[in-house]
C-alpha cells in the first residue's frame, strides 16, 4: 500500500520524506490556506521535495473553468495530479483529463455509485473520505470495501486512495482490504510506529547493555571475516 501525506505544510512533508517511506502528497484548499502561502509557491516547494504523485485541487465548479485549471496545474510539474470534486461537471473534466493524459484524483467521494462514475470517467485515483463518513455514523471503511469489490469486478484501473484518515486503525483496515493508497496527516504517520512495549523493551535492553563487560579491542589478524562470498551488493526488496 502506498503512503501519501495529507498536508500542504512543507516542513511536515520534508520530515515525512526523510524516512524514505513517502510515496506522494495530497493537498486540498483548506490545507493550502493553512500555510498562508500562495498556491503555486506551495506546489513548487512540494514538487522539489517529493518525487511522486502530488494532488492539487481545482476550485472552479464549471467544466470550462476546471479544464483551464487542470491544464495549468498539469503544466507545473509532471508529478501533479489534478484533484477534481465528484460532481457532474467534475466527471466531464476527468474524462477530458483522461483523453489528454492528465492524471486525476476524484475527491469528496461518499458513495459507491460516485466511485463507479469516477472509474468510468477514467480517474487515476478515487478518494473515499472515511473519517467524514464515520463522523456522521456511517462506516467509512465499508465504503472503501465496496469500491474495491466493484473495481475488482470490472478490472477498473482507478486506484483506491483512502482519504480523511483520522487514526491508525483506518490505516490497518485500508491495508487489510487491499486499498492502493492511504493518505494520512503527519500526526497519523507518526502514530503508526508507536507501541509502549517497544519503548519499555528498548529501555530494558539499554539498561542491560550497561551490565555487559567491555573487552579489549581484537588484534587486526583476529578480526571477524565478513559472511558470504562478497561480490555484487544485493538490491533492496521492491517496495509496495
Ligand atoms: C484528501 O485528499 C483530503 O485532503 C483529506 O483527506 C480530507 O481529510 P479531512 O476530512 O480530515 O479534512
Amino acid at each position: 500500500m502506498k503512503f501519501f501525506i495529507d498536508t500542504a505544510d512543507i516542513n511536515e512533508i520534508r520530515d515525512a520524506a526523510s524516512y524514505g517511506l513517502l510515496d506522494g502528497v495530497t493537498t486540498n484548499p483548506t490545507l493550502v490556506a493553512r500555510t498562508g502561502k500562495p498556491f503555486l509557491q506551495v506546489l513548487r516547494e512540494i514538487c522539489e521535495v517529493v518525487d511522486g504523485p502530488i494532488s492539487a485541487e481545482v476550485t472552479s465548479l464549471d467544466y470550462e473553468g476546471m479544464k483551464r485549471e487542470a491544464g495549468e496545474l498539469a503544466e507545473i510539474h509532471e508529478n501533479i495530479v489534478v484533484k477534481i470534486p465528484l460532481i457532474m461537471e467534475g466527471l466531464k473534466c476527468v474524462r477530458w483529463c483522461y483523453e489528454n493524459e492528465i492524471d486525476t484524483n476524484v475527491t469528496l467521494c461518499f458513495s459507491p455509485t460516485q466511485a463507479l462514475l469516477a472509474a468510468k470517467a477514467g480517474a487515476t485515483y478515487i478518494s473515499p473520505f472515511v473519517g467524514r463518513l464515520d463522523d456522521i455514523s456511517h462506516d467509512g471503511m465499508d465504503l472503501v470495501a465496496q469500491i474495491i469489490d466493484i473495481y475488482n469486478a470490472y478490472d477498473y484501473e482507478t486506484e483506491v486512495l483512502v482519504a480523511s484518515v483520522r487514526h491508525p486503525l483506518h490505516v490497518v483496515e485500508a491495508a487489510r482490504i487491499g486499498a492502493d493508497v492511504c493518505t494520512m496527516p503527519f500526526s497519523v504517520i507518526n502514530q503508526l510506529v508507536k507501541h509502549p512495549l517497544t519503548d519499555i523493551g528498548l529501555q530494558k535492553f539499554l539498561e542491560d547493555w550497561k551490565k555487559v563487560p567491555s573487552i579489549p579491542a581484537p588484534a587486526a589478524s583476529a578480526s571477524i571475516a565478513p559472511a558470504g562470498k562478497g561480490g555484487a551488493k544485493k538490491s533492496p526488496p521492491k517496495r509496495k
